[in-house]
């Protein structure tokens, strides 16, 4: 058992300290959680996933297209985890009420007239190889997205899930917590290459590794960090010593008071050499990805383990006292805090249910700027594009 897997907790273990902590200190973040990766869900497949302390089905078309719904059937209240994709419809089990793709009752089982009882149905996106649902503690439509990113390597990308503890928030604040690079990972530096520039619902930060190996000496990392709001981060990560790049996509969303699900997705591809003809160049290139490709996807997830025994045992700490050396902490959780309710609005805390916002969502109408791509989940217009450069902030109350 690798290293990666150790550290992470089985489904049916017991509270961690983290657990026994008392009352999440944040509240479930608002905008696009990852669900599932798209090849776990085949046409027709119907498949459940925990979101923010309830149950998400989520569903293929035989067309290909995704849905994704609320957990109990309209009739009765039958679980839908149970129900099978015929046609374009999905079936309840239990009198075989069927839903059409927009979430209509078309049929019942008795043949009689189908009643007026939609799925309650839930935005969903499917992107850089993963499946993504939207959520908001006051049932905005979704007013930010999540781009494509460019496809490297010709060979599918490796992916894995893990269960932890903590809260997303960390998980993101991870890539601007430049000194923690060193001090866990082992590398023998990290500094920002730019200030971290927040835009909307987006952040991007560059990152420049010191690394040193037996064989290679010293060499660098060069890492761009683009994070989408607080479920997504993608790090293009290029070692020209090697002609290495490695696309990783984070995912982690929150599936419970101080719980959540980790994903990760890697692509790697290796420069073909200079020196050689195309079609040589190619096929070094591509030998090197197929030879390498598991290796270095498991060195990927020891890196991103490291993490692992602290979020599952730590505490979140508001306001952390921060010191020089820290990266850009304070600043990011400035940002953070946007995808959160307002404190007045936090009455219900941290462990408020997904079904308590339920109550407050229907109806919610689609927001006059759901195409414009990025932008802040709770401000609005759309704050100017800015930059903060102020590692070490000691003002954060959150
Ligand atoms: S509960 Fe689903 S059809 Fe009756
Ligand atoms: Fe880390």
């Amino acid at each position: 058992m690798g290293l990666w897997r150790a550290r992470a907790r089985g489904i049916t273990e017991g509270p961690t300290p983290a657990d026994r902590a008392g009352r999440p200190a944040l509240p479930y973040p608002s905008g696009w959680s990852a669900l599932a990766f798209s090849d776990e869900l085949p046409a027709r497949k119907v498949l459940t996933r925990p979101l923010a302390g309830e149950d998400v089905v989520l569903y293929r078309l035989p067309t290909g297209a995704l849905r994704a719904v609320r957990p109990y059937c309209p009739h009765l209240g039958a679980h839908l985890g149970l129900a099978e994709v015929e046609g374009e419809d999905l079936v309840c089990p239990f009198h075989l009420f069927a839903f059409g793709p927009d979430g209509t009752c078309v049929r019942t089982g008795y043949g009689t007239a189908p009643p007026r009882s939609p799925l309650d149905t839930l935005p969903v996106c499917e992107v850089n190889g993963a499946v993504f649902v939207w959520r908001h503690h006051d049932g905005r439509a979704p007013d930010w997205t999540i781009p494509a990113w460019h496809v490297i390597g010709g060979r599918p990308a490796r992916h894995t899930t893990w269960e932890l503890c903590g809260q997303v928030q960390e998980v993101i604040e991870n890539s601007v917590d430049v000194g923690h690079f060193a001090t866990l990972h082992g590398w023998k530096k990290a500094e920002t290459g730019k200030p971290v520039v927040y835009d909307g619902a987006r952040f991007h930060v560059s990152l420049v590794a010191h690394e040193s190996a037996p064989l290679l000496g010293d060499f660098t990392v060069e890492v761009e960090v683009d994070g989408y709001g607080l479920g997504c981060l993608h790090a293009d990560a290029y070692t020209p010593r090697l002609g290495l790049r490695m696309c990783t996509t984070v995912m982690p969303t929150a599936i419970g008071p101080h719980r959540m699900q980790f994903r990760q997705l890697n692509r790697l591809e290796f420069a073909e050499p200079g020196f050689l003809p195309g079609p040589a160049a190619r096929l070094v290139s591509r030998t090197a990805e197929r030879l390498l490709g598991r290796a270095v996807f498991r060195a990927s997830c020891e890196f991103t383990a490291a993490d692992f025994p602290v979020w599952n045992h730590k505490q979140y700490r508001k306001p952390p006292r921060l010191a020089h050396g820290d990266g850009p902490i304070g600043a990011f959780r400035q940002w953070a805090r946007g995808f959160y309710p307002a404190p007045a609005e936090r009455e219900e805390g941290p462990g408020r249910t997904a079904e308590a916002d339920r109550h407050r969502t229907p109806g919610a109408p689609a927001s006059p700027h759901a195409h414009e791509a990025v932008r802040h989940p709770r401000q609005a217009p759309a704050p100017a594009r800015h930059t903060h450069a102020n590692p070490g902030s000691r003002k954060d109350t959150f």
